[in-house]
């Protein structure tokens, strides 16, 4: 079954539990937290007690993007806040291969996110360190926009290095993802496809999430 994870920056914050129950009856996995800064990208978001919150009463496997500047200064908190996975922005730190082995010192698994306009070069020098590879098919910062279609040879690329490795590494797409492009993405070898406005549009949660899962 075609593995989707809903982004919670298109929740409705003000009922946040119905939300999440919601998503757990439309038998989702991951749950995906867009952590941002107002420097990594032009926009705040939401953190650390969010996160907190959303683990001490769920089960879902977070999955925390941060889209911040210097991740290496908050690996610890967003360990002790219950993230399962911390995927940092190629572009965000400077000693990538360093805050890649730290998240998985503490007990993480650790992701790498690279911006529409970042080759993936860098990535043959850490796919000893990576659990997942985060392409982003717009530019971080907002929901709601349009699916960049020029990452798509992006993710061709990628998905035959992490085949040519030979290593378990989760192959995840963000960003424009709905109805309409997830079977082409699907077909790219994407393996996990986060969902942000297509999730939760018109509050359908689980018609939406079920409308992503089936071609139909
Ligand atoms: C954008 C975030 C995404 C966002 C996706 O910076 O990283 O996770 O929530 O939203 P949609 O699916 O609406 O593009
Ligand atoms: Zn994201």
């Amino acid at each position: 079954m075609r593995e989707i994870a809903p982004s919670l920056l298109s929740a409705n914050f003000y009922n946040l539990q119905d939300d999440l129950e919601r998503l757990k009856k439309s038998g989702i996995k991951y749950l995906h937290l867009d952590v941002m800064d107002g420097n990594f990208v032009p926009n705040i978001s939401f953190g650390l007690p969010i996160i907190k919150s959303v683990r001490k009463n769920t089960d879902f496997i977070l999955d925390c993007h941060l889209m911040i500047e210097k991740p290496e200064r908050y690996l610890e908190d967003f360990k002790n806040a219950g993230a399962d996975i911390l995927t940092v922005h190629q572009e965000a730190t400077i000693h990538l291969q360093r805050t890649l082995a730290e998240i998985r010192r503490l007990g993480m698994k650790a992701g790498v996110s690279l911006n529409p306009s970042t080759s993936e070069e860098t990535l043959k020098y850490i796919m000893d360190d990576l659990d997942l590879i985060l392409i982003m098919s717009v530019n971080p910062g907002f929901g709601g926009q349009s699916y960049i279609e020029s990452v798509n040879e992006k993710i061709k690329r990628v998905r035959k290095m992490i085949d040519e490795s030979e290593r378990d590494i989760i192959l995840e797409v963000d960003g424009g993802v709905n109805k309409d492009n997830i079977k082409e993405l699907e077909d790219l070898g994407v393996d996990l496809f986060v969902a942000g406005s297509a999730a939760f549009k018109n509050s359908e949660i689980e018609k939406n999430i079920g409308g992503l899962r089936d071609d139909k």
